[in-house]
């Protein structure tokens, strides 16, 4: 097993961390990088604006009620606007729409980075962007959000759910595959 203790010691985020060693940068990204997640595209619409991006933070937070939440950098455009606009939609990406998490990570094999017109969208009951041909897409009103490190996480009450019943896209080890177990 790889020793990936400390070289650092934790920040403090909590009392309890105080003193603890610290994984590094460095071993905590070369590990989560090799894990395979599912890749989708966070959209918000509103006051401050038409914003999209690429990210696998996504996850179930709770079912009763329905949240969802997604983990984005403060330094992107995106955290001022879905504060802002107060809703966001995570549009879950099928086989197939790799150009488009590649668009929306700012690194577009062809064209424009961020550009809308790569794909195909229809509007929400909240306004957010929902992408024509997803897996599955969460429209969700801003419920919470917390900061955490360089992130903040921001949890969606979930208005309104649609699946297409396509093959899901996942992303790891720098490379998109889909499911093994997948029809
Ligand atoms: C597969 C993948 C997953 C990503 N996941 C996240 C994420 O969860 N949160 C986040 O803030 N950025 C995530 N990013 C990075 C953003 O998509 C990207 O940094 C952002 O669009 C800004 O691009 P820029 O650094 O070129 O300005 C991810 C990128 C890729 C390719």
């Amino acid at each position: 097993m790889t020793d990936n203790s400390a070289t650092v010691q934790c920040d403090n985020l909590a009392s309890n961390c105080r003193g603890l060693p610290s994984a590094s940068r460095e071993s905590f990204l070369a590990v989560m990088g090799r894990i395979f997640s599912l890749v989708a595209i966070i959209t918000t619409d509103g006051p401050a604006g038409r914003y999209a991006i690429t990210v696998n933070s996504a996850t179930s937070a709770s079912a009763d009620p329905p949240i969802v939440l997604a983990c984005i950098n403060r330094r992107s455009p995106l955290y001022d606007a879905i504060i802002a606009n107060g809703v966001y939609c995570l549009n879950v990406l099928a086989h197939g729409q790799e150009h488009l998490s590649d668009c929306f990570a700012g690194r577009p094999r062809d064209g424009a980075p961020f550009d809308f017109t790569a794909a195909q969208w229809s509007a929400a009951s909240t306004g957010a962007p929902i992408l024509t041909g997803a897996v599955a897409s969460f429209d969700c009103a801003l419920l919470e959000q917390h900061d955490i490190g360089t992130h903040t996480a921001f949890f969606g009450r979930v208005l309104e759910v649609r699946e297409a019943g396509v093959v899901p896209l996942i992303y790891g080890s720098r490379l998109y595959t889909r499911p093994d177990t997948a029809a």
